[in-house]
């Protein structure tokens, strides 16, 4: 493991956002806050210091990291837009969506980043701080979700700080995630658009800009490098599409409790209106405090109520797949 650093915290102020560009442009990690998630950054164009963010996260170097840019024309100038990419930017962008596009031959982001791969990964994300961040850089940033590998992402500076504290320099304090999900990632590289994420935005909402979509295939099976199946996964067991919790379980619900909830069942519920946005919102937060209580409590398991699977019910679905599935012997026990 790399040497414990300090990590400082930064304030979203004029003296925060200078200092946390001038580490992006040493080579140094910052994680930093989109409308998303947090995002780990370094310097797209510097080897070293997007070696050093894979390193931090433990992140199998062959999942390529999405570059971050403060507009489009940024963006258009690492990786070719087609007709389609260019009326989504404009509809979307500042926004949850990322491109996949061919990468440009005068690239300046370097291979790591994108795992050698002749396509690059862009968005241009939302948040004043965190763009003008991006502007004060006045390059790509690369940034994967500021967890360590296989964990839940962080929608709050302290998500971070439990996770990465220590390994990374610093975390610009952009306050918590309006979203609280991951951008959507779009596939525009080949002839059909593709679905390889669904994320932030839904992919209705694309579909209204662009015509049909290809889906991406059911959670457990790859589509992007990246989508391994076991992901955002806390340490207690999570069982899907429960109708109730039993005697040794959480209860991450969405709408009216059920019956059968006692006075002292662990409850988190993503939005009883049964709003997806608001559900959305909470995902992350819920699952970390599910499971950090539940664990503190001795329970065994969080069981997920059933989500719809139109609009972001599609991304929040995604997300429980991948915190359900069968995981890597390491992490069943990891914590944070
Ligand atoms: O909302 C977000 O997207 C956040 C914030 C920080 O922007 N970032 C994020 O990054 O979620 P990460 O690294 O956790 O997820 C990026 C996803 C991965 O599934 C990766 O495999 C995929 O995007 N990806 C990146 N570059 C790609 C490429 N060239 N082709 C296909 N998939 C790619
Ligand atoms: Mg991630």
């Amino acid at each position: 493991d790399p040497e414990r650093v300090t990590t400082e915290r930064l304030d979203a102020d004029t003296a925060g956002i200078v200092r946390a560009a001038h580490l992006l442009g040493q080579g140094r990690l910052v994680a930093f806050g989109t409308e998303t998630v947090y995002g780990l950054g370094a310097d797209a164009t510097d080897a070293r210091a997007v070696a050093a963010v894979f390193e931090a996260k433990h992140r199998p170097g062959f999942n390529p990291l999405i570059a971050h840019f403060t507009d489009a024309e940024a963006a258009f100038a690492e990786a070719e837009p087609s007709n389609l990419a260019r009326r989504l930017a404009d509809v979307f962008w500042p926004g949850a969506l990322t491109m996949v596009l061919p990468r440009r031959a005068s690239s300046t982001v370097c291979a790591l980043a994108c795992a050698g791969l002749p396509t690059l990964a862009v968005r241009v994300p939302g948040g004043e701080t965190v763009r003008e961040m991006l502007r004060m850089v006045g390059r790509p940033v690369a940034a994967p979700s500021a967890n360590p590998s296989g964990g839940v992402s962080p929608s709050t500076a302290d998500h971070v700080m439990a996770g990465l504290g220590g390994r990374i320099d610093a975390i610009l304090d952009c306050g918590p995630c309006g979203v609280g999900l991951e951008s959507t990632v779009l596939d525009l590289a080949g002839d059909t658009p593709t679905l390889l994420r669904p994320g932030g935005i839904s992919v209705e909402a694309i579909e209204l800009v662009i015509g049909p979509v290809r889906r991406l295939a059911p959670a457990g099976l790859p589509a992007s490098p990246g989508m391994l199946a076991s992901h955002y996964a806390p340490s207690l067991p999570v069982r899907l599409d429960a109708a109730g919790a039993g005697h040794m379980e959480a209860l991450l619900a969405f709408g009216p409790l059920p019956g059968t909830t006692r006075q002292q069942t662990l409850v988190w519920n993503l939005s009883p209106g049964g709003d997806l946005h608001e559900a959305a919102a909470r995902l992350f937060s819920g699952l970390r405090h599910l499971d950090d209580e539940g664990r503190r409590r001795g329970l065994t398991g969080i069981a997920a109520m059933s989500i719809p699977s139109d609009g972001l019910g599609l991304a929040i679905r995604d997300r429980l797949q991948r915190a359900a599935a069968p995981r890597p012997r390491h992490l069943r026990h990891a914590t944070g």
